[in-house]
């Protein structure tokens, strides 16, 4: 029996839970676009992909910091695949660096990788998600989103952004019947902390216990079966912004012990 036609786009499809997600979409019948800026990691992943009856899979080179290279790729997708029915923004950067070290060029780096792509992105794709039957977006923010936390403060504000965006985009694209979800990953084994910048090679986290990627791509999938506006991956970090609402010195000091720390309140 012939699946109905199902098109997702996954940025940062190269490496780690973009690449996993994207496996994931084409086990489940999807016909996938790829997009990243690494063109042999992008065909590695691409080759492993399950073929699908509609057409084959594409991947797009692209940088989406710059803002005519991914326009040129929308259209490239509009053309080869006329619509989507999920676009998944997953593309992202770490910044570890405390406040004081921030080098002007990376904040902007995180910022353009993790907030203004997602934007323009989104902007991008309304045609095609207009044309998708029952169409999907679904951003990859993370735990640190909804709480910020030391060592990571550009990295997490900028996830807060993307938060706020989505929230936001959810009521505007309601009246589009476009569903538009959060997901908030908690730590994940993959290749980010090797990748982040790190200037003052602050300790990486212990990735022991972490989540792998394909435990987010099969997130990613039931969202896009069952579209929830926010689903957060550990609950205990829920538990924490929570608490950041009500009792913010006390969250502060359960995340200070947490990361290996001791914090008091400034007297005043
Ligand atoms: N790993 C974690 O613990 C964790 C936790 C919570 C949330 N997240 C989020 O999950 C997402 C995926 O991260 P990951 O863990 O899978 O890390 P990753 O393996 O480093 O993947 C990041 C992906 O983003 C792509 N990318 C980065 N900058 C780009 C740009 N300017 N243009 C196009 N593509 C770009 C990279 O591809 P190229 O280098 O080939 O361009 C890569 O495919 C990120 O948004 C991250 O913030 C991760």
């Amino acid at each position: 029996m012939s699946v109905p036609l199902r098109r997702a786009l996954v940025t940062g499809a190269s490496s780690g839970i973009g690449a996993a997600t994207a496996r994931a979409l084409a086990e489940a019948g999807y016909r996938v676009v790829l997009l990243a800026r690494r063109e042999s990691e992008l065909r590695a992943v691409h080759e492993s992909l399950r073929e699908n009856e509609h057409g084959e899979h594409l991947r797009v080179v692209c940088d989406l910091c710059d803002p005519a290279a991914l326009e040129a790729a929308l259209a490239r997708v509009d053309a080869e695949f006329g619509g989507l029915e999920l676009l998944v923004n997953n593309a992202g950067l770490g910044y570890r660096a405390k406040v004081e070290e921030l080098d002007p060029a990376l904040l902007e780096r995180t910022f353009r990788t993790n907030v203004l792509a997602p934007f323009l992105l989104c902007k991008a794709a309304l045609p095609l998600l207009r044309r998708g039957s029952e169409p999907v977006v679904v951003n990859i923010a993370s735990v640190v989103g909804r709480r910020g936390i030391p060592g990571q403060t550009a990295y997490a504000a900028s996830k807060s952004a993307l938060c706020s965006f989505s929230e936001g985009l959810r009521i505007e694209w309601a009246t589009e019947d476009i569903a538009v979800c959060t997901l908030n990953p908690a730590l994940t084994a993959t290749g980010f902390f090797e990748v982040q910048p790190n200037p003052s090679r602050l300790p990486d986290p212990d990735l022991s216990g972490a989540a792998g990627p394909d435990e987010v791509a099969a997130e990613v999938l039931r969202l896009a079966r069952h579209p929830r506006p926010e689903h957060s991956m550990r609950k205990k970090w829920l538990a924490l912004t929570a608490l950041g609402l009500f009792a913010p010195r006390l969250a502060d000091r359960l995340l200070a012990r947490r990361l290996g720390g001791g914090w008091r309140a400034p007297k005043r």
